[in-house]
């Protein structure tokens, strides 16, 4: 086929002036559409790079999101995040914020606490971010903290749940449970549900949730009348568990505490089956990732872990996020993109209802959240900047993971 069949014809003359007829018209309205779009394509890649956020006076709200993409516990960066981009999609899509587009900056910490005080340090100087979401692990969340609260810019972290990070000032949140909660429930779930009376515990000794949480739950296992009869430590990342498993093997206990992360948590089940140890081990949300099965394997059958969602709920906006979730990424969602979900829509529900588009007042609005029906619960700020809210149990049997029971708020 030649150029002139297609009617392609380089430059024709205008039709109007020249009286070439309708082939010409037609092949002229063909080149002045193609140039059109060329300049509509053109725009739609310059204008977003000229626009300079809302901190510059542009037509969009930068918003700040720090977590671990790459790194020991890359599972909690990347799932959190597919949360927040499918809040970030649907809030623009139905207008944005006060008629101006949400984009999301994103940085990697690399799973490290220092990194993320810079990422986030850059995300306010450079990006001039109106608000931060993040960081999952509570060691993060309390290195990068100090430095939102001095620039007052409001941090939301999904799923940190140390009581000390939102301790770090007036302008740090979070919207999960607290681990005094978590490490009460698993106390409870062992010593009255499991019937188990003597608890091994294995603590990842440098990591602020773990230490917090192993405390937790020994002053709740002994309130109950339990006994904590060997309490042993490791590092994240550590090979080898065999000597703290022996020691704990030794101790004979009925269930082993494991307050640490799903990488971690799947080496040390498949060291201690090999041990010879029998007995459940249980843990909190550090577990939670859609591969800790695929690193501890059989180990792991008969376990416990607590958690703050279940995808598995009927309530309609439980059921509603699941399937949107689960279309755009192929997966259900687990807790840590109901999560970065809910924080994610949680800070748009503030930035609307506050009277302008500062650091101050997104803050004061988000600490008077009342009844914020997110996906992972309802939300209500206490004075603390803390949710109040229930925890599920979650069980694995037969390679599952499944729903045991959910404790209500105490
Ligand atoms: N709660 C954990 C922490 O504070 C992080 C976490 C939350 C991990 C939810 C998995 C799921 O460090």
């Amino acid at each position: 086929m030649s150029k002139t069949e297609t009617g392609l014809i380089v430059r024709p003359p205008h039709p109007v002036f020249s009286g070439v007829g309708r082939a010409g018209f037609r092949a002229s309205l063909v080149a002045s559409f193609s140039i059109l779009s060329a300049v509509i394509l053109l725009l739609m890649v310059l204008l977003p790079a000229a626009s300079c956020g809302y901190g510059a006076g542009g037509d969009e709200i930068v918003v700040g999101e720090f977590g671990s993409l790459t790194g020991d516990t890359a599972d909690f960066g990347k799932v959190t995040h597919n949360g927040i981009e499918l809040a970030i999609e649907e809030i623009n899509a139905s207008g944005g914020v006060k008629g101006k587009r949400l984009r999301l900056k994103t940085e990697d910490d690399q799973s490290r606490a220092e990194e993320a005080a810079t990422v986030v340090t850059k995300l306010i100087n450079q990006d001039k971010v109106i608000a931060l979401l993040g960081e999952v692990a509570s060691s993060r969340s309390l290195a990068a903290a100090p430095k939102a609260q001095d620039a007052k810019v409001p941090m939301i972290s999904p799923s940190s749940t140390n009581p000390a990070v939102t301790l770090k000032g007036d302008y740090i949140f979070r919207v999960c449970f607290l681990d005094d909660f978590q490490g009460h429930c698993i106390a409870r779930f062992a010593h009255d549900t499991l019937g188990t009376g003597r608890a091994a515990i294995l603590r990842d000794i440098r990591n602020d949730y773990s230490v917090g949480l192993a405390n937790f739950f020994a002053e709740e296992f002994q309130r109950r009348g339990g006994a904590v009869v060997s309490d042993q430590s490791y590092s994240a990342g550590d090979a080898d568990f065999k000597a703290q498993l022996t020691a704990i093997r030794s101790s004979n206990p009925d269930v082993i505490m494991i307050p640490g992360y799903y990488n971690d948590v799947g080496q040390i089940a498949i060291q201690a089956r090999d041990l010879g140890i029998t007995v459940p081990l249980i843990g909190g949300d550090g577990w939670e990732s859609p591969n800790l099965l695929a690193i501890g394997g059989k180990a792991l059958e008969g376990c416990y872990y607590s958690n703050h969602f279940d995808p598995s709920s009927l309530e309609p906006v439980v059921a509603n996020f699941v399937k949107k979730y689960s279309e755009k990424y192929g997966q259900a969602p687990g807790a840590l993109a109901a999560l970065g979900y809910d924080a994610t829509k949680l800070l748009t529900d503030a930035m609307n209802r506050a009277p302008e588009l500062t650091g101050p007042a997104i803050r004061d609005q988000l600490a008077g959240t009342k009844g914020y029906p997110g996906v992972s619960g309802t939300i209500t700020m206490d004075q603390n900047r803390n949710p109040v809210k229930p925890l599920v149990v979650l069980q694995i049997k037969d390679g599952k993971i499944s729903l045991r029971e959910t404790i209500p708020p105490s």
